[in-house]
């Protein structure tokens, strides 16, 4: 069984990674462009309601409002709303035989991420480096240095990462994947991913937060940020969350 390195899934990880050496003279394919909708124009086609009344609609204004939100007031995101976030994330839902199940799905319930996070105003939480854990609930605080504007930078210099109240950095450990999947454990990790930063976004909109997804990262500067021995782990997608204007401010 060839080890991480020779898989296919991994080398697609790293042949696809950013550095700021390789990030201008990346050769990316010349793949010709297609529309954003794809429509059957020759099918029957059946109008959907929009003016449903379900119970299930309660969270209608969450979705609707919900839009990448990149300018943050300048306060703090409660505690609370912090643990909330993580807990709606990537928090332990339920528990099965030795199975802790979490609030996003994931392959094989092998949850392959990781959660960081940059504080940089988080009330009653000071400003640094954070790992979640989440089986005991609770922070591990690995910097005790604000390091919003170190994460920007990272970030290709996405200025708003620095200047969130917070920024999650998740990273997979892909063995936790890969070593049952094999190859398209890599789709997974990716899935995975996605379900946890949707659910972030989410949980922000609920309490009064914004947020944006991040993928353009240099992957080598913010492993070496967290810490992280890429070979084993490393930095897959990131988010920034901060307080949005409140609704009668918002021209939404
Ligand atoms: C995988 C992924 C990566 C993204 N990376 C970035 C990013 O690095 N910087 C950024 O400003 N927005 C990023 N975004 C946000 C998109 O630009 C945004 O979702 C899109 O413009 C649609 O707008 P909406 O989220 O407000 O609906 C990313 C979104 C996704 C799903």
């Amino acid at each position: 069984m060839p080890d991480l390195e020779e898989c296919s899934g991994v080398r697609y990880l790293r042949e696809t990674t950013y550095t700021r050496e390789t990030i201008k003279e990346i050769q990316r394919p010349a793949i010709a462009q297609v529309e954003t909708f794809k429509e059957y124009p020759d099918a029957k086609k059946i109008k959907l309601p929009t003016n449903w009344s379900l119970d299930e609609a309660r969270i209608t204004p969450l979705v609707q409002k919900r839009r990448s939100l990149r300018k943050y007031e300048p306060e703090d995101v409660t505690f609370d709303e912090l643990a909330f976030m993580l807990w709606a994330s990537q928090g332990i839902t339920a528990k099965s035989g030795d199975y802790s199940f979490r609030a996003t799905p994931s392959g094989g319930a092998l949850y392959p991420i990781e959660t960081y996070l940059s504080a940089n105003r988080v009330e009653g939480l000071a400003p640094g480096l954070y790992h979640f854990d989440p089986r005991n609930f609770c922070l591990e605080q690995l910097r005790d240095k604000d390091c919003g504007k170190e994460v920007a930078a990272c970030c290709l210099d996405q200025t708003f990462m620095g200047n969130a109240a917070v920024g999650f950095l998740w990273s997979a450990v892909i063995r936790r994947c890969m070593s049952k999947y094999g190859n398209r454990g890599m789709r997974y990790i990716f899935l995975d991913a996605g379900h946890i930063c949707q659910n972030l976004l989410v949980a922000a909109e609920a309490t009064g937060n914004g947020g944006c997804p991040v993928a353009a990262f240099y992957d080598d500067e913010l492993n070496a940020l967290i810490d992280l021995d890429a070979s084993e782990e490393t930095t897959i997608y990131a988010a920034a969350v901060g307080k949005r204007k409140s609704a009668k401010q918002c021209s939404l």
